[in-house]
């Protein structure tokens, strides 16, 4: 496979290195500690583009390929692993199946303020009692005329405290499992959309994570998205493009370690000598970039795969899973590489180490993504 980059693929890169460096950079720290969602860096980011990459031009997006799409996720987490995943959710859970599923007036309603980062949006799936186990959800829609009756809570929902547009999963008759799950696009000013508590989190702190209750919230059946039985692989589906989007944040964070763990390794002088003469040093470094490059290429396969048409599912699982153990793993190093001075605040590296935990957690556990690819092995 060749994945030499295009001209747009490295326009992509340079002009998302530039925005990271010199406006997220400053004060992604202050941002971390305060818990303060990054409002007018998203809002450059819609204006830069980033917030619909790859949405058609019809619908005012930029219409590029989904391996520009992971080079723009992997250099915002390089440098902000937050805004990162902001831009991750808007483009692949809200607006990829926005245009993939939805109808020419969802899209004109819905996908073209999101693709120009005039809203933002949200997918609503997890419930306090059901993550992994997602079609068990309890979460109800009932049918009231031409309307749905929403009621339930959705939790840990990226975005949920700014999104105007959510992407909601609720049955509309649980006995019948998955083929009972709907998928509703629901207005965040819709009556009985309520706006739960904010999470406290380990990392990703700048970007919000919260609960949403909904009680009776009115809906128009023509929101569905997809056709009302195929909500369930709908989800499943969206969640397959979502796992690259958290790949290359998990490839951005390991990144992102990689170079502060080389640059202090230059610098810091231990026995009379920069520490990265040392083997011990260098080794780590060698396993570091090993895993980097691995990770890049299982990613640009699963992008690949998908832009050709072909069925990417356990391609994108494999990607989620080795790319955030390989986040976990760099950073884990470059706080050993730095130290005592990895461990306190001065230096980036203990929040990325922070970081890169949740990207084993969601969009599907890295256990989920075993049984994704493993049943994929399985049945031949
Ligand atoms: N791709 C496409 N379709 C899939 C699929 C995949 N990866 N996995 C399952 N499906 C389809 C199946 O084909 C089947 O549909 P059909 O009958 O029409 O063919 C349907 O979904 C049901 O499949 P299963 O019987 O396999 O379903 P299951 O109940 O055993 O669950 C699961 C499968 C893989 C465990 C699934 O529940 C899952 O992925 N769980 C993890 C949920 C998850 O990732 N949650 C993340 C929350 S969102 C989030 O984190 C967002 C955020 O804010 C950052």
């Amino acid at each position: 496979m060749d994945f030499t980059y295009t001209e747009e693929q490295e326009m992509v890169r340079q002009t998302v290195r530039d925005f990271a460096e010199n406006e997220l950079a400053k004060d992604a720290r202050e941002r971390d500690a305060e818990e303060k969602f990054p409002t007018a860096h998203v809002k450059k980011m819609g204006e830069l583009g980033f917030m619909g990459l790859q949405v058609s031009p019809q619908w005012g997006g930029g219409g590029m390929d989904t391996i520009a799409y992971s080079i723009l996720i992997e250099e915002l987490s390089r440098v902000d692993a937050s805004a990162g995943v902001i831009a991750s959710v808007n483009n692949s859970l809200v607006c990829y199946g926005l245009e993939k599923y939805g109808t020419e007036e969802q899209k004109e309603k819905y996908l073209r303020p999101l693709a120009a980062g005039e809203k933002l949006g949200a997918f609503c799936l997890s419930e306090p009692a059901t993550g992994s186990d997602a079609s068990a959800m309890l979460t109800t829609s009932v049918r009231d005329g031409e309307d749905w009756i929403i009621n339930g809570t959705k939790n840990f929902i990226t975005n949920g405290t700014q999104a105007k547009v959510h992407i909601v999963f609720a049955t509309e008759d649980k006995a019948s499992g998955y083929a009972g799950v709907r998928c509703i696009i629901v207005d965040s000013d819709t009556p009985g959309f309520i706006v739960g508590r904010k999470e406290k989190k380990l990392g990703i702190r700048s970007s919000d994570t919260c609960s949403i209750i909904l009680e009776n919230c009115r809906v128009p059946q023509k929101n569905t998205l997809g056709s009302p039985e195929k909500g369930f692989s709908l989800a499943m589906n969206i969640l397959n493009k979502g796992r690259i989007g958290i790949a290359s944040q998990a490839l951005g964070i390991a990144v992102g370690a990689f170079d502060a763990a080389v640059a202090y390794s230059k610098e810091r002088v231990q026995f009379g000598k920069p520490i990265a003469a040392q083997q011990a040093i260098q080794f780590m470094i060698a396993e570091m970039d090993v895993r980097i490059h691995a990770s890049r290429y299982l990613i640009y396969d699963a992008a690949s795969r998908k832009d050709r048409g072909l069925d990417f599912s356990m391609a994108s699982a494999r990607a989620k899973l080795y790319a955030a153990e390989t986040a976990m793993f760099c950073a884990d190093k470059a706080v050993q590489i730095h130290g005592g001075y990895g461990y306190i605040k001065d230096y980036p590296v203990e929040r990325f180490m922070r970081d890169a935990k949740i990207t084993e957690i969601y969009e599907g556990t890295s256990e989920i993504q075993k049984v994704v690819i493993s049943r994929g092995v399985l049945k031949g």
